[in-house]
């Protein structure tokens, strides 16, 4: 299975999303494949150098030509039970091809009115494999209005499982570790395990 984490807006949680989600996949046997598709290589910063988990692979930005033709399908995802691809910030020619290639796209979205316009811009593109994933949502008015937005989507648009704003995330950068490894036992691991669930 090809997922890429894609959204026009920066800052958003995408390679959050990508290294934990990749993790929480591994941790649970899967042979995952995490692709790190943008040049600031922020999914590496995010483990510490060489301790990669048994199951998880990670490969560092290149100027791949794999994303302007098609042996990206077969090669690479046949190796892997899941290649998750994290994707820099825009809408260019890779990432089209990238979010093309993916039989699921998901959009880390801040619970804010102008994140889920972004969000809707990707929709009106027509691509059928996009999900909404609302990030670092807190337990305040103006989120539980973005919540009910999104409730209104079809279904298959977005996943019932968000992941709570929380100060254990904003540390893996400091920590260079993922949440996994900072506190198995927190809200935001189970988030990101209930999320592998919506997706397997
Ligand atoms: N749920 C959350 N709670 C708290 N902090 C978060 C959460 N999600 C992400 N962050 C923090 O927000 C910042 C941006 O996250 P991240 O780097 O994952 O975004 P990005 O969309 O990949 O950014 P870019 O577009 O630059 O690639 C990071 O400092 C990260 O630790
Ligand atoms: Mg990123």
């Amino acid at each position: 299975m090809l997922i890429s984490i894609s959204n026009i807006k920066g800052g958003v949680g995408k390679t959050t999303t990508a290294v934990n989600l990749a993790t929480a996949a591994a941790l649970e046997g899967l042979k995952v494949l995490l692709w790190d598709m943008d040049i600031q290589k922020a999914c590496k910063f995010f483990f510490e150098p060489q301790k990669i988990s048994k199951n998880l692979y990670a490969t560092e930005y290149s100027d791949l030509k794999i994303y302007e033709d098609n042996r990206f399908d077969k090669n690479i995802t046949d190796e892997y039970d899941i290649v998750i691809i994290d994707t820099p910030a825009g809408f260019n020619k890779k990432i089209k091809n990238a979010i093309k290639s993916s039989d699921l796209v998901i959009v880390p979205t801040t619970p804010s009115l102008l994140a889920m316009r972004t969000y809707n811009d990707l929709v009106e593109k027509g691509y059928e494999n996009l999900r909404l994933l609302l990030n670092g949502v807190e337990k305040k008015e103006s989120h539980k209005k973005v919540v009910g937005l999104i409730l209104n989507l079809p279904k298959n648009q977005y996943f019932k499982t968000y992941i709570p704003k929380s100060e254990e995330l904003e540390n893996m950068a400091f920590f260079q570790k993922n949440i996994f490894k900072i506190n198995p036992s927190s809200l935001s691991a189970k988030a990101y395990k209930k999320l592998l669930h919506e997706i397997i």
